[in-house]
């Protein structure tokens, strides 16, 4: 079938990306599901800062690639073998498909699954299969999904059926921001009732961590951001304390703040400077999470010694270390139940012709969660 696609041609253009258009809209031809897989009609695709990172070309892409890993929409077609979904129900996706066979999936850690990693390296579906063409040539998947398109056709282990009494543009962050940012919160650091937590980076994923902390039951809640405008909205959303980043004394300042760090730092910027500030203000015992996805190259150090003697652990976190069977339910009903605002988070709709110059109110940070609806 022929349909429309933001294609990405080229990392690393210049700044505005309205002007240097990295992402075009073309007319592709997508095949119909394989076995295993489903067709989705895309009814909304947030617009996350990985997606941005791929822009910018801090990881390398297999080019051209249509972007988009977060979303929501309606099953238009199923194919052989698919069991538990059907046509005309409605999913949230998860961005990391689950071969179900390798030793992560069998340990109960699909969100680590080896045959997902290297499918996506390769800019294919789980199955190795291309289903994307323009003129002929292939057109690379991303994530599994490329949602920032009309249609989608990915793994049926990617999709997670829902109620239909949210709608589709609402539901579409529950796919990244939320099973990363609360999952971050609930599974990774696994925060107790009346602990102190920290979220360093307050993007669309941080302040998921942050209504996670909240949710947990963390007493004391510190947010820290280099943008002083997401500080407020940190406060409105349960934050306690609020930090500006990038002056020299304010590590010192929450560690005071808070009687000698916080037992849970999640970082969620995706830079080495949120990490190193994260690790410093966890306290003895404590435990450092870290959602951010700098450029592959990026380093960060620690003092050995202290790290053993005060007792700190490390912990890496991709997609909220979550079942998204069992997680994206969970977070949707504690949304519905009004536990969960993440409504907050959603800083309105895009068509496709718009999708650049969403990337630049991403990169200025005036927005958080902007979302696509391609069929609008
Ligand atoms: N681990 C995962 O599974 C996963 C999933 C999605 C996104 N991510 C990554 O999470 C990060 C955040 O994504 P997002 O969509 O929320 O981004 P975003 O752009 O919405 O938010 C990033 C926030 O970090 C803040 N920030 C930048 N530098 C900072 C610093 N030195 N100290 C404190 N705050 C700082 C920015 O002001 C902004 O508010 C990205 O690196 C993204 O690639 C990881
Ligand atoms: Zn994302
Ligand atoms: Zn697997």
């Amino acid at each position: 079938m022929k349909v429309k696609a933001a294609v990405l041609w080229e990392q690393g253009r210049p700044r505005p990306y309205a002007e240097s258009r990295p992402m075009t809209i073309e007319e592709i031809d997508l095949d119909p599901p394989g076995p295993g897989e489903v067709l989705i009609e895309v009814g909304g695709a947030g617009l996350c800062h990985s997606d941005l990172s791929s822009i910018e070309g801090l990881r390398t892409r297999r080019l051209p690639t249509v972007p988009g890993h977060e979303g929501a929409g309606t099953i238009r077609a199923v194919g052989e073998g698919v069991r538990g979904l059907a046509v005309g129900d409605h999913v949230v996706t998860a961005f990391v498909a689950s071969c179900g066979e390798c030793r992560y999936c069998n340990g109960g850690r699909p969100n680590i699954c080896t045959g997902s990693a290297a499918s996506r390296a390769d800019g294919t579906l789980l199955s190795g299969a291309r289903r994307m063409r323009l003129g002929g040539e292939p057109v690379h998947h991303y994530s599994g999904l490329s949602l920032f398109a009309q249609y989608c056709v990915a793994s049926a282990s990617s999709a997670v059926k829902i109620d239909k009494d949210i709608p589709l543009a609402d539901a579409a962050i529950f796919g990244c921001a939320v099973l990363t940012g609360v999952g971050a919160a609930l599974n990774t650091a696994r925060i107790h009732p009346g602990s102190s937590a920290a979220v360093v980076g307050l993007g669309g994923v941080g302040m998921n961590a942050l209504l996670g902390a909240v949710v947990a039951g963390a007493e004391r809640i510190v947010a820290v951001d280099t943008n002083p405008d997401k500080l407020t909205l940190a406060r409105e959303l349960g934050a306690t304390d609020t930090f500006l980043a990038g002056n020299a004394d304010v590590v010192q300042a929450i560690i005071e703040a808070t009687h000698g760090g916080v037992e849970y730092a999640i970082e969620t910027a995706g830079v080495a400077e949120a990490m190193n500030l994260a690790y410093a203000i966890t306290a003895r015992g404590g435990t450092t999470v870290s959602a951010g996805l700098p450029a592959p190259n990026k380093l960060v150090s620690y003092p050995h010694a202290a790290m053993v003697s005060d007792e700190k652990t490390i912990k890496g976190s991709y997609m909220g270390s979550c079942l998204p069977q069992r997680d994206i339910p969970a977070y949707l009903a504690l949304y519905k139940r009004g536990k969960l605002p993440v409504n907050r988070l959603l800083s309105g709709t895009i068509g496709l012709e718009e999708i650049n110059a969403g990337f630049d109110r991403l990169t200025a940070g005036s927005v958080l969660r902007q979302v696509l609806v391609p069929n609008g």
